[in-house]
């Protein structure tokens, strides 16, 4: 473990560059490791998470190499021809990874062995074993649909039309990417947007896909199988997610003004930056411009007091990895913040609506758990009264972990985090672009 305490410090200031988005990244891996050729990529995160999914497709055959910061160089195999990995494919924190490899896998003629750490092995995988079951993968999991589990995809898979269930781009991305070598058309209904990076990737890729919009916004997304993509050079933007943390600190912490660069804002994701408008937060979009075929800005976010909201559950899947820090801001605005809808943030890296409850509480806010949302009553912008003698339990989860070490820096005593190293999993350099901005402002 690698516990931290994080202080109030001074102002956040001057210019910070957020690393690349970690659901781009990953499609980026997989599928230039499906394009016959060398494709590059820029910009690509280089966290744990993103790194376990390039160790895997190194498994299966494809040739997927470092040659700077940021920078890879990839050799796919082709769709189809996807090797047996020799070992088990260690999957780490990654939800990511393995739902969708599972989906790339289900439609090859191999089998794989899935693990992961204490935080992935609770994690459902049911919802992607339904639909890959019913295109001819077969799937022996661990008791609740879990990991570790195995896999042996269909040869030929079955083309299928699936209804999600749950609203995810995991399952729906896992589905289609399965559907990529699999004769006829695969096709997912998808009754509420999630984040539609795989649909753009595999159309830049030059698979066939198709997306028709219903009068009731349903999505129906149809790709067509036995598809050949073409190697690409890619740039990926930087993470919103990522950039979140920032945003926020900026928000809270008086006299801060700073700017957050290249942050991807691709409507399916950025629904924080509109929630945190609307509670008074100043937030300004600067040289808007396109990124990879993502819309991209820097954002300037200068200190704001903050007012508590009801937050539409509608608005949820494109911030759904958000709420953690939402929370935090939610602390310390000026009255009652309510959200609800949120039942998935129970089943992602840890239950966050438990998990954030406790550790929002033991720091000195008004929190109510709900079954689907927490209902927080905010400081009015009072510093939270910090961390008592017991560090905050982050349960191996790197949003967790980042949320509250903001809230550490508008707490009076300061905040202890238990563990800072699942951090890595997703955002390698926060600590150093944290530290650095309150640097910058304690200079000025
Ligand atoms: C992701 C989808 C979301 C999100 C996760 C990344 C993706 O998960 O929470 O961090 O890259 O497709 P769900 O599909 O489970 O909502």
């Amino acid at each position: 473990m690698r516990p931290r305490r994080f202080l109030p410090n001074g102002p956040l200031r001057g210019r910070v560059r957020v690393p690349g988005d970690k659901s781009i990244s990953h499609r980026a891996i997989m599928l230039t490791s499906l394009a016959v050729g060398e494709s590059r990529i820029s910009g690509l995160l280089e966290g744990e998470d993103v790194l376990a999914t390039a160790a895997a497709m190194r498994a299966m055959g494809a040739q997927v190499e470092r040659t700077g910061s940021g920078e890879w160089l990839v050799h796919g195999v082709g769709v189809g021809a996807l090797l047996q990995p020799g070992q088990a494919l260690d999957m780490g924190n990654s939800g990511t990874s393995t739902r969708l490899l599972m989906g790339l896998i289900a439609s090859h003629p191999i089998q794989a062995t899935f693990v992961g750490d204490g935080s992935l092995s609770r994690r459902p995988m049911g919802r992607v074993i339904e639909p890959l079951s019913l295109m001819g993968a077969d799937v022996t999991a661990t008791v609740g649909g879990r990991l570790p589990l195995i896999l042996r995809g269909a040869s030929p898979a079955v083309p299928i039309r699936y209804r999600l269930p749950v609203a995810s781009a995991q399952v729906k991305s896992a589905v289609l990417l399965a559907g990529l070598n699999t004769p006829g058309e695969t096709t997912v209904v998808e009754p509420v947007p999630t984040r539609d990076h795989s649909e753009r990737m595999l159309r830049g890729f030059g698979a066939e896909l198709n997306v028709e919009l219903e009068p009731d916004g349903t999505r129906v997304i149809t790709v067509r199988g036995e598809a050949e993509l073409r190697p690409q050079v890619i740039e990926v933007p930087g993470d919103p997610s990522s950039a979140a943390f920032f945003v926020v600190a900026a928000l809270l912490v008086e006299g801060s003004d700073l700017t957050i660069e290249n942050v991807g804002l691709n409507p399916t994701r950025a629904a924080l930056f509109d929630v945190l408008r609307q509670m008074g937060g100043s937030i300004e979009e600067v040289a808007r411009r396109d990124v990879g075929g993502e819309p991209v800005a820097d954002l300037r976010v200068r200190h704001s007091p903050l007012r508590g909201i009801e937050v539409d559950p509608g608005v949820a899947p494109s911030m759904i990895d958000e709420f953690p820090i939402l929370f935090v801001a939610a602390a310390m605005a000026e009255g009652r913040t309510t959200t609800s809808g949120l039942d998935e943030l129970r089943v992602k890296e840890s239950d966050r609506l438990a998990v954030m409850a406790t550790a929002l509480a033991a720091s000195g806010a008004r929190v109510e758990e709900r079954e689907d949302g927490l209902v927080i009553d905010g400081t009015g912008g009072e510093r939270l009264r910090g961390g008592a003698n017991h560090p905050i339990t982050t349960h191996l989860d790197h949003r967790i972990a980042m949320s509250m070490a903001v809230a550490g820096l508008v707490s009076r005593s300061g905040i202890e985090i238990d563990d800072t190293r699942p951090i890595a999993t997703s955002f390698p350099t926060f600590e150093a672009l944290l530290d650095g901005a309150a640097a910058e402002g304690t200079s000025a």
